[in-house]
């Protein structure tokens, strides 16, 4: 059982195969976080931390309650507690703060609660759910805490509804989905910054006194900071040490805070936040917040991300729609917005010829658009480029032998569109206001269910009959001046959360609509790298950037929090692939992911070409390791001036596929010894590739790699385990 309730102590404990998570009632009323590790025999409980400084109290009988110097479950605003709060909520009917929030039941639900129109992570036959109540009984605050245990990967998923018993109104100012109280205030927090072309810098600083934040303002996830962090003891290294990883499955404005107090304690948020966030909830009215999940760890900053791997592989992605990842050939960088029919016919061609599996014709087929100054919003195939219709050009593409894949922006309009000379009011702005550009364009309301029909509607017609296999959906500028004209005053603080609402019900009805095409996700590269896109996503384009100067950083970083099954590798950039050198580079690199390629391949020379037809076989044999084995990180490219090692294991541990890799060449030549732990100790392992016999206590202590004194230069292992000894 991964939920127990101990009623008569009111105590309630959940299990993961390694971990334990424990809160308690005290005096019947305060929800009390009581423990987060290991499963240990008889865990050491957490208690009042001994100080309360200017703290107030509420006298009980087992003594004074000081909420600021407790490890709370859920803190509330206003409640005594002045540390960050996951809930801030206000009375409406006196104004004042509904901040004390009391025990009222606590059960245990098999399998899980589904959250009404958010992504969430699915259950599994072995999932169960804990719902704790808490009510404030001035306010008439209902609110419903929920754990769901994800027990073989070590995860917990936490959210929260609150719902308005009472007579009068409430408003949310603050929404944060998971709050958890640590001991100690000494850890160091592990976040990704970054920017476009630069998504998930790898950043690690010790938390000081104070609040520390990484965060989105901009209506999606971004690229400016991911919602996926760790907090790990000074001396967690990959593979030792105590980490905890923490990730939102949501796709929009998000907080994660990590707050050192004046107690010793260090707590953890993880939310909406408060800054583009209210919520208004009339009489009978609930709101449900978007899931956060947490895993813990005495293994090692590498065992959260498998942790994290697990976890996004099992109960995030959507089904596999085909047996295998297909090989995309894109069409974006050899064309841009000057989309040929005829042309991509030839490119389909020479891409079945390689041995590529679908042709995606990237921006550029639709309305107006033959630049990114118009088009968006009109989603029909633009006539003089298709001027049989764009079924009768599928048509043609697949009967090359190929799928067929898509570009959309779903959530974008050009000014210069007939959707906007029609609706101007259906794109985000604020009353009075000019709306700004970005990228030329603006962003549609999608919290206005006109919207929704109307894409619905026109997506439904335009590829009715037409035989689509993949859609990459992507998302080219950020929100600024947030405004619904469906919502009244008082619900504008709403408008961020309700788009994000919509987005998800189309995203949804793609899959209902086209159920045999998987969705890629893109932001301009990686920035909706969330799990919310990766709910309908089965992977997300990594970044525009396929420099391996800087690509290997951009992988090396979304490694942490997501696995590499998601991450889209392409080999791109013709010029720099002619070089067989470098094109069997850039294929080592982007053999890290679901493979493609984006170049002109009509230009690409034989040796080219024959080059990309045996990379595509040498994938094909790894794939199955590369996107679904456990993925074990060796050398930090930040600390050895661009050098990434990394191995892949099977769950049974029968292979090892071990890559190091060296974008500059050294003047002198420079040792690495690769540790495998995986590796078994008494067994043999043959390398495939060299034919060369290893013991299996020999890769655990290491192999040594040398580097090359020429750029780009990689080297791969394939240890096959030949037998136990
Ligand atoms: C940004 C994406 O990242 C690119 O791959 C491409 O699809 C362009 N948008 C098209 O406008």
């Amino acid at each position: 059982m991964s939920v127990k309730i101990d009623r008569k102590n009111q105590i309630f404990y959940l299990k993961t195969r390694n971990t334990e998570y424990i809160m308690g009632v005290r005096d019947g009323k305060y929800l009390l976080h009581l423990y987060y590790g290991k499963k240990a025999h008889e865990p050491q409980l957490l208690s009042y931390t001994g100080r309360h400084d200017f703290a107030p109290y509420v006298v009980e009988e087992s003594g004074k309650y000081y909420p600021d110097c407790e490890y709370l479950e859920f803190p509330v605003f206003g409640g005594g507690d002045f540390r960050a709060s996951a809930l801030k909520v206000r009375d409406l009917t006196t104004g004042g703060d509904s901040g004390l929030y009391t025990f009222v039941s606590a059960k245990r639900i098999r399998g899980r609660v589904s959250l009404e129109g958010l992504p969430y992570a699915e259950g599994g036959d072995k999932t169960e759910t804990l719902e704790v109540r808490l009510e404030d009984k001035v306010s008439g605050g209902l609110l419903k805490l929920y754990y769901t245990v994800f027990p073989e990967c070590d995860v917990i998923s936490r959210y929260f509804v609150l719902e308005n018993k009472g007579k009068g109104e409430l408003r949310i100012e603050k929404c944060m989905s998971l709050s958890l109280d640590i001991k100690g205030d000494e850890l160091d927090m592990i976040s990704f910054q970054g920017g476009y072309y630069r998504e998930r810098v790898y950043q690690r600083a010790p938390l000081i006194h104070g609040n520390q934040r990484v965060y989105s303002r901009r209506g999606a996830s971004s690229h400016s900071f991911n919602p996926f962090f760790m907090l790990a003891s000074k001396k967690t290294v990959e593979e030792r040490g105590e980490a905890y990883g923490f990730n939102f499955v949501y796709s929009g404005n998000f907080l994660d805070e990590a707050e050192v107090s004046w107690n010793g304690t260090t707590r953890v948020l993880v939310g909406l936040g408060e800054e583009n966030f209210s919520y208004l909830l009339k009489k009978g009215e609930s709101f449900v917040s978007p899931e956060a999940v947490m895993t813990y760890t005495a293994k090692g900053i590498g065992q959260v991300s498998r942790n994290m791997h697990d976890f996004v592989r099992n109960h995030i992605l959507p089904p596999e729609k085909f047996p295998l990842r297909p090989v995309v050939l894109n069409s974006w960088e050899a064309m841009y917005f000057d989309i040929d029919q005829d042309v991509l016919v030839d490119f389909a061609k020479e891409a079945v010829s390689c041995g590529m599996d679908m042709l995606v014709m990237d921006d550029g087929w639709f309305g107006a658009r033959v630049n990114d100054k118009a088009g968006l919003g009109d989603w029909y195939a633009n006539s003089d480029k298709f001027p049989q219709g764009l079924g009768a050009f599928v048509d043609r593409v697949k009967a090359e032998g190929i799928k067929f894949g898509i570009w959309i922006e779903p959530e974008m309009v050009n000014p210069d569109s007939e959707l906007y000379r029609a609706h101007p009011d259906w794109a985000i702005s604020t009353p009075g206001y000019d709306p700004m550009l970005s990228r030329y364009q603006l962003v549609l309301d999608m919290a206005n269910p006109q919207v929704i029909a109307y894409l619905k509607e026109s997506f439904a017609k335009t590829f009715d009959g037409v035989a689509i296999d993949y859609f990459k959906w992507d998302m080219n500028r950020n929100m600024s001046a947030v405004y619904s004209a469906v919502l009244p005053p008082e619900r504008q603080g709403e408008a961020a959360y309700r788009y994000m609402l919509g987005v998800y019900e189309l995203f949804d009805w793609f899959h209902k609509t086209f159920p045999n095409a998987m969705i890629e996700n893109c932001s301009g590269g990686g920035g909706r790298y969330d799990l919310g896109m990766m709910k309908y996503s089965t992977q997300i384009w990594t970044s525009d950037n396929t420099h391996p100067d800087k690509r290997m950083y951009i992988q090396y970083g979304s490694s942490f929090g997501y696995p590499t099954e998601v991450m889209s590798c392409h080999v791109a950039k013709l010029e720099e692939c002619e070089d067989p050198r470098f094109l069997d580079y850039r294929f080592r690199l982007a053999m890290n992911g679901p493979l493609g390629y984006e170049l002109n391949i009509l230009k690409a020379s034989d040796g080219a070409k024959a080059g990309m037809k045996k990379q595509i076989e040498e994938y094909r044999k790894y794939e199955k390791l590369i996107l679904k084995g456990d993925f074990y990180r060796l050398l930090d490219p930040y600390e050895t001036d661009g050098k990434y090692a990394y191995y892949f294991t099977d769950k049974e541990d029968r292979e090892i596929l071990l890559t190091f890799l060296q974008n500059f060449g050294t003047d002198k030549p420079e040792t690495y010894t690769l540790k495998m732990s995986r590796a078994i100790g008494n067994a043999t392992y043959i390398d495939k590739i060299t034919g060369k016999s290893y013991e299996g206590a020999e890769l655990k202590r290491g192999i040594k790699v040398t580097t090359d004194n020429r750029d780009q230069y990689a080297v791969m292992f394939h240890f096959v385990r030949k037998r136990i000894i």
